[in-house]
């Protein structure tokens, strides 16, 4: 009898003491993420200059399924106060956004500074700091000004300067309040989508040198931008600076080890391209894709490798440029060396690579098509990460999951999707990687570039019909903020209303 006792005593310690460890530390940062192009509208507002998603979506509305475009999106140019109502409504502790290079710099170069530019986002982070929201500011999500990409975009070498003057412009006037720095948000989808494909502006499908290219301009441009802060911003503003990068987990088809390395190349293709040069202590770009892509450009009758290399100038330069890996998350994909190969345009990346992928049909699909509920994959991601490059500071800066319009506030499945996320979340913090934050994607539905407004990945429904762009929380705008006010996830939490309030006491 007094052996059971004890025996259950120490069943209810373990289980107490295990749910204890499934808790969210209290200075973790939960968040939620946009970016300027997907939401803000005001595309002529004032002195803002044309950037490549307003040409783009001007000249050639064939490109976007809707043919729609951002002009107007959820007019946060006009309704920033009721996101940062929503955002104070969810009780967040961060918000990730981006900064409209041509609404601060018209021309893109920092001769002439847009004054009312730079009034509306004093106005947006004065705003949120007033509620005690930590503004996450990256400097970069996909709209160049146009007359920079006239002048070549990424692919001309003085993208680094032109990038570092801007990121100047901005510290300057915003690095008073603004503590987290992300520079570039994505460089696979800026560089392969834009420059090596159509996927994206501007569309250039440059397959066989584009990626490449870009590639190098962009790390260096990073590269410099995190120096400018840290040699003459840091030591006053005492903030952070680093990039994020779209980590989807890439592991292998079979336990053989050429699916092992072709999910290695794969890897390496998908995210070690601005990694490596950043995080890796030799630097530069990965040495298999090097080796690959120089053999390949010999064969195909290439003068030089359609890879550059990083002098040693430039290696040290991008080095170690980073406070933090800012890491997009959605999905993953089983990688193999032989079996499930696309047609890949030669040459290009991913022709270069040469590997298959899959992803079986017990996944959940969300409405695009990329974007499937794979088990565990942020801790897979995240350990892998970790243990490649020593440990760094993370942040989750995206994370989420789409929906077609119909489907409108019963959001079963993207609860499901983030429960499952949160939870491996968790499983990170438990061993031990230094993970800080975690930003949903996102806030409210936006411009989901090429898909328009078909695909819906919002906390907040917005009514793009309406003259005030109507925001209404979903299911899962609740499930979240109970998250982040109790620090658990409660598999069984239903919530009772579709009234948000505002919690003062957060
Ligand atoms: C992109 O370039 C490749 C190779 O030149 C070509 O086969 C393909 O049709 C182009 N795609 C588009 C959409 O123009």
């Amino acid at each position: 009898m007094k052996l059971l006792v004890l025996l259950s005593l120490v069943a209810v310690t373990c289980q107490a003491s295990s749910r204890h460890e499934r808790r969210f530390p209290d200075d973790f940062l939960f968040g939620t993420a946009t970016a300027s192009y997907q939401i803000e509208g005001g595309w002529n507002a004032d002195d803002k200059g044309e950037n490549i998603w307003d040409r783009m979506t001007h000249t050639n509305p064939d490109v976007i399924k809707d043919r729609s475009n951002g002009d107007v999106a959820a007019d946060t140019y006009n309704n920033y106060k009721r996101d940062v109502e929503m955002m104070r409504e969810l009780g967040l502790d961060a918000y990730r956004f981006s900064l409209s290079w041509s609404r601060i710099l018209p021309n893109g170069l920092s001769n002439k500074v847009s004054e009312a530019g730079v009034n509306f986002y004093n106005n947006y982070i004065d705003e949120m700091l007033k509620y005690n929201i930590t503004p996450m500011v990256t400097l970069y999500h996909w709209d160049l000004p146009q007359k920079l990409q006239d002048l070549g975009g990424f692919i001309n070498p003085n993208i680094a300067d032109w990038f570092e003057d801007y990121a100047r412009v901005v510290y300057e006037k915003f690095g008073d309040r603004v503590k987290h720095w992300i520079t570039f948000n994505e460089p696979r989808e800026v560089c392969y989508q834009g420059y090596g494909d159509v996927t994206k502006a501007p569309i250039l499908n440059a397959t066989d040198v584009g990626t490449y290219h870009c590639a190098k301009h962009l790390v260096l441009a990073h590269a410099k931008a995190y120096h400018a802060y840290a040699n003459d911003f840091k030591p006053t503003q005492g903030g952070v600076c680093g990039i994020t990068i779209s980590v989807n987990w890439m592991g292998p088809l079979t336990d053989t080890e050429e699916d092992k390395f072709a999910a290695e190349l794969k890897r390496q293709a998908d995210w070690g391209l601005w990694a490596e040069p950043i995080f890796s202590e030799e630097g530069g770009f990965p040495k298999e894709i090097s080796e690959i892509v120089a053999r390949k450009s010999a064969e195909q009758g290439y003068s030089q490798s359609r890879i550059p290399v990083f002098t040693d100038q430039e290696r040290e330069l991008a080095r170690g440029s980073s406070d933090f890996f800012g890491v997009n998350h959605y999905t993953a994909n089983l990688v193999s060396a032989s079996e499930y190969k696309f047609n890949w345009v030669i040459p290009s990346l991913y022709a270069d690579i040469d590997v298959g992928t899959y992803t079986p049909p017990e996944w959940d699909q969300a409405a695009s098509v990329w974007l499937k509920l794979a088990p565990n994959s942020i801790y897979n991601a995240l350990t892998h990460l970790h243990n490649k490059y020593n440990g760094p500071v993370f942040y989750i800066t995206e994370n989420g999951w789409s929906q077609l319009l119909e489907d409108r506030y019963e959001d079963d499945h993207r609860i499901k999707y983030y429960r499952a996320a949160l939870n491996s979340v968790l499983d990170c913090l438990h061993d031990g990687v230094d993970l800080r934050g975690y930003m949903a994607w996102s806030l409210m539905d936006n411009f989901e570039w090429m898909e328009g407004y078909t695909e819906r990945f919002g906390l907040y429904e917005v009514d793009f019909e309406s003259e005030q762009k109507t925001r209404t929380p979903r299911k899962s705008a609740f499930v979240y903020k109970e998250v982040i006010r109790s620090r658990v996830i409660d598999p069984d939490y239903e919530p009772e209303t579709r009234t948000m309030w505002i919690d003062e006491g957060h």
